[in-house]
């Protein structure tokens, strides 16, 4: 089965076998047919994967749909979102229906069941900060399991269900916890400079406003993955010490960071890229976006290994420069 429409980099990548689950009844039988294959790997939007050409894995794509509200609270609503309804379709669906806070998220890639496993962010907010539970199934168990807020153990872009051995869970729903009483959410620079904080005749958006907002700010930025292949942000933005930062920051005024509540600093990763020239720098089929140096992209026709050559050189320029390691964000299966 060719995977190359599967993957929003656009790779071309073949895999042994391909499952498309439509229904939960199907999931008891994938534990017995797991165990055929020597990998099994659960796609969604596939907008977070670098794929080998050949893929000896068992793929498994969620195709499960429907959005139902679970409980209308006092304070909160609780919404039933089925893992294969695309991200954005559903934060459109939320903010057309009155439910509030997902509109920082508006217009990334992918679908509902992948969000927990990197915990999908931007513009201040992180899938975490919405969720109630996740309903997965466990695949080696063949077992159901809802797993709590907390019990997801999440962190930044990262989960239980991306720190689990590949093939361990296949997320079938999302529970969503939106609060009645809304605050937009805009001390990301990009939004102050859209709303103009600060200025006199500052209004308070609406949730509708910081969703056309974060729509604009993305295609602004982002490239679109149907008109050039790409899977987002390639690298996690790094963290490092206080003094790691303050040491930087002497010798680069004007490194781009973010003070965390535990006293250490994430840098923008974007920023070390550009300043070591990579930004916009094309090597064949591969290259740094011209307009954002953390989002690799593909011409056309490029190979999981030339991403992954171009990714290890990225690193290698930032690590010689600033001493600072990049971890990359989208997920390598082994071939
Ligand atoms: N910057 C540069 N040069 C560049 C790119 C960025 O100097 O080529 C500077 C910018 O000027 C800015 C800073 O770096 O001062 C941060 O850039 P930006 O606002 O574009 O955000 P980011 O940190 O690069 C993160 C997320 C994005 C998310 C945005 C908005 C990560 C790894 N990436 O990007 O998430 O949309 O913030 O919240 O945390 C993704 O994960 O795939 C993703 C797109």
């Amino acid at each position: 089965v060719e995977l190359s429409t599967q993957n929003t980099l656009g790779l071309a990548c073949r895999a042994q076998s391909l499952i498309l689950l439509h229904n939960t009844t199907q999931l008891s039988g994938l534990t017995e047919l797991a165990r055929q294959f020597p990998q099994v790997f659960v796609l969604g939007g596939g907008s977070n994967v670098v794929l080998p050409p050949e893929f000896s894995a068992l793929v498994l794509k969620v195709e499960f749909k429907g959005i139902a509200l679970a409980d209308d609270l006092p304070d909160c609503w609780l919404v039933d979102v089925a893992a294969g309804e695309g991200w954005h379709e559903w934060v459109c669906h939320a903010t057309q229906r009155g439910w509030r806070g997902l509109e920082n998220l508006a217009l990334i890639p992918g679908t509902v069941g992948a969000a927990p496993v990197q915990n999908i962010g931007a513009y201040g907010v992180e899938l975490q900060d919405r969720i109630e539970s996740v309903t997965a199934w466990n695949i080696p168990q063949g077992v159901l399991i809802t797993l709590t807020r907390a019990e997801c153990e999440f962190a930044y872009r990262d989960s239980i269900f991306k720190r689990a051995a590949q093939g361990t869970w296949l997320i079938v729903s999302v529970r969503f916890r939106l609060l009645k009483v809304w605050q937009p959410v805009l001390q990301y620079p990009d939004l102050q400079r859209h709303f103009r904080i600060g200025a006199a005749d500052t209004a308070m958006p609406t949730a509708r406003q910081v969703f056309d907002a974060v729509c604009a700010i993305r295609r602004a930025k982002l490239p679109d993955p149907a008109e050039l292949g790409n899977a987002g942000s390639f690298f996690k933005n790094p963290v490092v010490t206080a003094a790691q930062h303050d040491a930087l920051k002497l010798t680069e005024p004007t490194l781009v960071s973010y003070p965390q509540p535990d006293g250490s600093y994430k840098l923008a990763a974007g920023w070390l890229i550009d300043q070591c020239g990579w930004k916009g720098r094309r090597v064949g089929a591969v290259g740094m976006h011209a307009r954002q140096a953390l989002v690799l992209v593909n011409y056309g026709g490029a190979h999981a290994h030339e991403v992954l050559a171009l990714a290890r050189a990225v690193r290698s320029s930032v690590q010689e420069r600033f001493g600072v390691e990049l971890e990359m964000e989208p997920v390598a299966p082994a071939a």
